[in-house]
């Protein structure tokens, strides 16, 4: 398995034995015997666990634990310790603390402590990925075969753009930097294309897309008093698209229904005459 894991101990015991017991399964394995130590060392090194003891002289590993919570709280912690039923492995645990290890403890509790909190560490670092980021690391091999495909053509870029968007849904930015990568050209110039032509889009889209006109019939209908209210129910930004990726939410100029405003787009039903208070009914017959 792997990951980048610090020991913290003021015993060079314990640290020469988390190191025997960790590396041999991938792990990659560094240890420091104080806390100051320690800070020194994240602040300048990659890692994904701190394993530290609560008791050590100095910066003890209670004072390292607050430090980590407020620069770097992704980083995945978990406690030493001889005492799991004192106070200050309750306070540990109110920081977050993925797990503890009561002294003395066995190389299997070792392995099955680090593997569960590296797994956790892991599983934020997915959950917090930007969306875009995750759709095009799912779909890299096929992108990749369309620009294989493509792209000693003669104008291959908008053919490429355009099955592209087929796979994904939309062009974000990540995915027209590859582009751009793999064409040899700049990035200026996909962007120039994508928004040039109207059926390229760069938002993802959920399975149902809310469009909310904005143009002056509309508006003066109260037409933002229905945007808010959709952004409340739905938790999200205009351009935004729920987690589920159920419902986004875009806003428009006009639908040319002037005579139904103020007008709500779902998918392909147009809702005139909408009353910010009938908005959550709305919603809810597309859930
Ligand atoms: S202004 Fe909203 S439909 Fe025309």
């Amino acid at each position: 398995m792997e990951g980048n894991i610090l020991i913290v101990d003021d015993e060079e015991v314990v640290i020469k034995s988390c190191e025997r017991i960790l590396t041999p399964e991938g792990y990659n394995v560094k240890g420091v015997t104080s806390a100051r130590d320690a800070m020194e060392m994240l602040k300048n090194g990659e890692f994904d666990l701190v394993i530290t003891d609560l008791k050590m002289p100095g910066v003890d590993g209670l004072e390292l634990i607050h430090w980590i919570h407020k620069s770097n709280p992704r980083l995945g912690i978990v406690v030493i310790t001889g005492y799991p039923s004192q106070e200050s492995i309750k306070e540990a645990l109110e920081y977050g603390i993925i797990d503890y290890l009561p002294k003395p403890f066995s190389p299997q509790l070792l392995l099955d402590v680090t593997e569960k909190a590296i797994n956790a560490v892991k599983a934020k670092k997915e959950e917090e990925k930007p969306i875009e980021v995750a759709d095009v690391e799912a779909k890299y091999n096929e992108i990749m075969e369309v620009i294989r495909k493509n792209k000693d053509k003669p104008g291959s870029l908008i053919p490429i753009l355009q099955q592209t968007q087929e796979i994904l849904g939309y062009l974000p930015p990540t995915v027209q930097r590859l582009i751009a990568k793999e064409l040899n050209i700049p990035v200026s110039e996909v962007h120039g294309v994508v928004s040039f032509y109207s059926f390229f889009t760069m938002k993802p889209k959920g399975k149902h897309n809310l469009r909310v006109c904005l143009g002056t019939a509309c508006y003066v209908k109260r037409a933002n008093e229905i945007l808010a209210k959709i952004k409340e129910v739905l938790g999200i930004e205009e351009g935004g698209i729920t987690k589920d990726r159920k419902f986004s939410l875009e806003t428009v100029r006009c639908l040319g229904a002037c005579g139904l405003a103020p007008v709500v787009v779902v998918d392909h039903d147009t809702h005139g005459a909408v009353d910010p208070v009938k908005v959550e009914d709305i919603i809810k017959k597309y859930e």
